[in-house]
């Protein structure tokens, strides 16, 4: 039997927005087992936990198969090494967002020559998408109904309340 190709797909995800969701549900396409892994990033000082950043990701999934969702705090490579996965995808969303993912992807290679950085396409109606703009908009008492899956943006009402 051919052996399973595993993708991982990383991110801070405070929280999961549909311009990752879109890139989630692309990138199963194109592998045979998926690894979304949430970091938990304290240096970007998340408003949700990581048990609430993953079971965000799980309920925006509705039970997809073929992916897992698992928490992470070490370097990337490493996790993804420990995952069997060969693939790390990255979504890009315009061309300012490049030179980071470049340089990062560089250094990944660096660590770990056998595992390859992907980088995917969102779809156009979520290139202008970010966690950070949902939570402003939140905030200040914005629509954030076509940006986000519905049990964050249920959550965010209720802190903004
Ligand atoms: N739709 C919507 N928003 C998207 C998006 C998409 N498809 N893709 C990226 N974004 C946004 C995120 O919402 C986030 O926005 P915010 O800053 O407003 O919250 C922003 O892009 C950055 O995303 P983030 O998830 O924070 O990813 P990152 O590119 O900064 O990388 C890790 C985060 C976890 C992948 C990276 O820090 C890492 O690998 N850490 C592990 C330690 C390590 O190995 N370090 C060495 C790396 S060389």
């Amino acid at each position: 039997m051919p052996k399973k190709r595993v993708a991982i797909y990383p991110g801070t995800f405070d929280p999961v927005t549909n311009g990752h969701i879109d890139i989630i549900r692309r990138a199963i396409n194109i592998c045979d087992h998926l690894v979304v892994s949430v970091a938990l990033n304290p240096r970007k000082n998340p408003l949700f936990s990581i048990e609430q950043r993953v079971n965000f990701i799980k309920k925006g999934l509705k039970g997809l198969k073929n992916v897992d969702i698992l928490p992470f705090d070490n370097l990337l490579t490493d996790f993804a090494r420990k995952n069997d996965a060969v693939v790390i995808i990255k979504g890009l969303r315009a061309v300012s967002d490049f030179e980071y993912e470049l340089q990062m992807g560089l250094m990944n290679r660096n660590l770990d020559q056998t595992i390859e950085t992907l980088f995917m396409i969102p779809s156009q109606e979520y290139s202008f998408l970010s966690s950070s703009f949902v939570k402003e908009i939140a905030k200040h008492g914005g629509d954030i109904n076509k940006l986000v899956p519905k049990a964050v943006a249920q959550e965010l009402l209720k802190i903004n309340i």
